[in-house]
């Protein structure tokens, strides 16, 4: 294994001790990891780099290996390959077993108890092997679910202590008002959540629906204790926009290299603003 695919707990652990968040971005096909890599070694900055059992589904999981491996080999970054909202034990274990260096296991949609039970199977495969572990508690709304009701579904500490003694996850995904794809109203985080949270638990928090929130409420959340930010729709909507305006200016090219281009760097771009947000430009470190 090269050395700059660290493991998910070395990066959030120089982050807890440093004061900043690891940005961690979706990624799905070659142009949109490109955009995450450079804009991380522009930055300086160890990125998380992290794949959905959905684009799994579309890219393949051998394919998503060696390019999310391949790129980490190649960068002048720490980097990790994580599994993000990872649902089924199957999809966490043949990550683990195809080299992904950190994994969450997304069980909050289950009662505590059977969260807890979840957690605890893929962190008796994963611990041994030095992979972190992020589990969710609480739940984030926006697309992924239909929830209605905001405040019965933020993390109420008490739980968080008790789901940490049960568990000892390495960190830990907390719903503190962010959601899922594009914001509808203004953002509203409980930053003081946050702080509470933070006290009480020895672990980074995590904080996932990044996208849409205003750059200056990420750093605060990050100065409250968030040592994982979770950024994807905003690098689909610059892709989105970069490829109409592109089109629009350009409707008779079809040449895929030309098209993807403005793309690429309008994912850039944003993975480099929320770096700054994060708080990791500069936090790069040589590993040994
Ligand atoms: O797990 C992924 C994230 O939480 C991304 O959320 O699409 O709102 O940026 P977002
Ligand atoms: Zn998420």
């Amino acid at each position: 294994m090269n050395r700059l695919l660290i493991s998910g707990k070395q990066i959030l652990q120089h982050a807890y001790e440093n004061g900043y968040a690891v940005p961690a971005f979706n990624f799905a096909n070659m142009e949109n990891l490109q955009a995450i890599i450079e804009g991380a070694e522009e930055m300086n900055a160890p990125v998380i780099i992290q794949t959905t059992q959905g684009a799994i589904d579309y890219a393949g999981f051998e394919y998503l290996a060696d390019i999310g491996i391949g790129a980490a080999q190649r960068s002048r970054v720490p980097v990790v390959l994580h599994l993000d909202h990872g649902q089924k034990y199957e999809y966490c274990l043949k990550a683990i077993q195809l080299g992904w260096t950190s994994i969450m296991i997304d069980s909050s949609l289950e009662k505590l108890a059977e969260n807890v039970r979840k957690v605890n199977e893929v962190i008796k495969i994963a611990r041994p092997l030095g992979i972190a572990v992020e589990a969710e508690l609480g739940i984030i709304g926006g697309k992924e679910d239909d929830l209605k009701s905001e405040q019965d579904i933020y993390t109420e500490v008490k739980d968080a202590v008790d789901f940490y003694q049960a568990t000892h996850c390495d960190a830990l995904a907390i719903a503190v008002g962010t959601a899922h794809g594009i914001y509808k109203g203004t953002v509203k985080i409980d930053f003081n959540r946050i702080q509470e949270i933070r006290e009480k638990l020895p672990i980074p928090l995590v904080l996932h629906g990044s996208s849409g929130v205003p750059l200056e409420m990420v750093s605060q959340a990050v100065r409250c204790g968030i040592n994982k930010v979770n950024f994807d729709t905003e690098l689909k909507l610059a892709n989105l926009q970069a490829l109409q305006t592109f089109m629009t200016k350009n409707p008779g090219v079809y040449d895929i290299r030309k098209m993807y281009r403005p793309c690429r760097q309008a994912m850039k771009e944003v993975v480099k603003a929320k770096i700054e947000a994060c708080k990791a430009t500069n936090k790069s470190w040589v590993v040994l």
